[in-house]
């Protein structure tokens, strides 16, 4: 059975292969990759890397390597289908082919029209007499009614079975409704609403489906929040609030709050690119979604010491998936709802202006583990505040947050910038004996493992796995190959040349170009050497130049094999000859 490439690209786009491959092996971040012990050999010290960025993992010990698809392959032996249909269910996205598929896909067809029904019912009771309180509720929060329609909030009335009652008399059942989580069943099997007495918020998706809820109260009782749970339907973990509306927003950035209602003032303010998490912490999930569509996020939690840590632990998580952070740290009210309601969004605007760079947020943050007026412990904050200066790229960051943090450390600058220069020599160093180490490995080595897979023109293969590094990169690329009339047929290593057709063939089609997807095309070894070969280095900055030469040599290289046949034959039959003569001999 076919796959088809759309399915393959979302399910890859689901399952982040850090999060796939942690179910499975203990990670551990060392700089841009994550390492632990490979289980697909015995070892002592980890030598299995993860890439988030690449979206692949690959053993230096044992040479197995793919992306997330093929993981699951090894990992729990299953041929490719079965594989992808584990992962399926694991991002509860259903199969594109059976009919047990076909029904559970018609069955969340089924619970967001519900979903959308009670939505639409909400908003109606805001509009009626019975909603009264809550939409005085809201107008107290100074929300104003283009802000109540355009997140379509409601109101849950008073009462245990309004939902369900007014959901029955549009057909929808008691199953339905409790699988979309809209009602709960008490001990004693009867039914009643989830939400009752509460301003509603649905939370809509990027294609605008009603996914879930969370209501509020409307006064100071708990749980002051209630969310919907996670259903076939709805998963906190891979959504995130308004990003529906943020990601049509111009500011090349978003915000990224800690509430419902952070986010909807920060829009009603004009800052229309704020996101919020729902009711739960941040995930490597919301991280990678967030990237797809912005390069920077602006971290807006709250001031106290709860919004502070999940800051940091934020931060983190958007670091891994690459994008620039800055952190706003709040003052004068204890979250941005409330800073633009007493304030006025002008005050929330220099707030964002003054916004940081994380690693001024870190340092500061730093700063607050230790007791600086102790010596002992002073020295301990410098050695991790070198740490940070020295991973900082730009030689100007570094010297400003470094003598930043000379200053909270007490010691002159200079000191600092010298501590900083021998922690980024060390460094320096250290990718250098990497590099070397790699650069000096003999031709054998560049050789893939897997015999079959042999490279007949060492020459030739190195500048395909270039091309194919390059595409990896940056697609768009492969006009550039076209113009210069690079063909498959003209790559001396097959392997090299059927990766290259497969990820060409994706771009035309507008699918992902990563190798993640060509798990159903490659074979384990194939993909292996593939995913090993794309682990140098390869710079964006010159790819335009790279790729012209890589092609100049390929395109030598197999012009000579096309002009040498009658050598190449030849040559073989010398060889055979002289076999034959030795044998002949003894
Ligand atoms: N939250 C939740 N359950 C709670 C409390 C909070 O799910 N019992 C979630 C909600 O998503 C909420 C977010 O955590 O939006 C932030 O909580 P908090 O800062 O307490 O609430 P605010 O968003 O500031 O809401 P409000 O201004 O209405 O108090
Ligand atoms: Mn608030």
């Amino acid at each position: 059975m076919r796959i088809p490439d759309s399915f393959l690209d979302e399910l890859v786009a689901r399952s982040d292969i850090v999060d796939v491959v942690g179910g499975y092996v203990r990670l551990t971040k060392k700089g841009n990759n994550y390492w632990g012990l490979c289980p697909f050999h015995s070892e002592k010290t980890p030598s299995f890397s993860v890439s988030q960025q690449k979206q692949i993992y690959k053993c230096f010990g044992c040479g197995k390597g793919g992306g997330v698809v093929n993981f699951i392959m090894e990992a729990e032996q299953l041929p490719f289908v079965d594989a992808v249909r584990l992962l399926a269910q694991r991002a509860n996205l259903e199969m594109p082919e059976t009919g047990e598929a076909q029904g559970v896909r018609e069955y969340r067809k089924r619970l967001l029209e519900l979903n959308r029904e009670a939505a639409r019912y909400y908003h109606g009771v805001l509009r009626s007499p019975e909603g009264a309180a809550g939409l005085d509720y809201l107008r107290r929060r100074a929300l104003s009614p283009a802000t109540i329609t355009r997140f379509g909030l409601g109101v849950a009335p008073e009462g245990w079975d309004n939902l369900i009652s007014a959901m029955a008399e549009r057909g929808y059942s008691k199953k339905e409704l409790l699988d979309a989580g809209l009602v709960v069943k008490n001990q004693q099997g009867r039914l009643y609403d989830r939400f009752r007495n509460r301003v509603m918020f649905p939370i809509i998706d990027l294609r605008g489906e009603v996914i879930g809820f969370g209501g509020r109260v409307l006064d100071d009782s708990t749980p002051k929040y209630l969310n919907s749970p996670d259903t076939v339907i709805y998963n906190k973990s891979r959504n995130l609030f308004a990003l529906n509306l943020a990601r049509k927003s111009r500011q090349g950035h978003l915000i990224l709050t800690e509430g419902y209602m952070d986010t909807i003032s920060l829009h009603q303010a004009g800052f229309d690119c704020a996101v919020a998490s729902l009711g739960t912490a941040l995930t490597a999930e919301h991280a990678q979604l967030l990237s797809r569509y912005t390069g920077e996020v602006i971290i807006c939690y709250d001031g106290d010491g709860a919004g502070v840590s999940a800051a940091q632990r934020a931060i983190l998580l958007l670091e891994g998936a690459g994008l620039k952070i800055r952190v706003l740290q709040m003052r004068g009210a204890k979250d941005p709802d409330e800073l633009i309601k007493t304030q006025g969004r002008a005050a929330f605007a220099q707030l964002l202006e003054q916004s940081e760079n994380h690693i001024q947020y870190r340092l500061d943050r730093l700063k607050g583990n230790y007791d600086l007026t102790d010596d002992t412990q002073r020295v301990e904050f410098m050695k991790e505040a070198v740490g940070l200066v020295a991973s900082l790229h730009s030689a100007v960051e570094r010297e400003i947050y470094g003598a930043r943090a000379a200053e909270l450390a007490g010691v002159s600058a200079e000191a600092m910038a010298a501590e900083v220069k021998k922690e980024l020599r060390r460094r320096i160093f250290q990718e250098k004996k990497k590099q070397e180490r790699r650069d000096l490995a003999p031709a054998q080595q560049m050789q893939p493992r897997e015999r079959s897979l042999r490279y007949e023109n060492i020459r030739s293969a190195r500048a395909e796995e270039g091309v194919i590094r390059l595409m990896l990169l940056s697609p768009d690329l492969f006009r550039q190959a076209a113009a210069q009339g690079l063909e498959p047929e003209q790559f001396s290593a097959p392997v090299l040349g059927k990766t290259y057709r497969l990820l060409r063939t994706r771009w035309e089609q507008g699918l992902q170009v990563q190798l993640a997807g060509l798990a159903g095309e490659l074979s384990g070894e194939e993909m292996s050497h593939v995913a090993s070969i794309t682990d140098q280095p390869e710079s964006a900055a010159h790819a335009v130049q790279a790729l012209r030469d890589y092609i100049a040599v390929i395109q030598t290289e197999a012009q000579r094999r096309g002009g040498g046949d009658q050598i190449a034959l030849l040559r073989a039959a010398q060889k055979k000859y002289k076999e034959n003569k030795s044998y002949g001999g003894s």
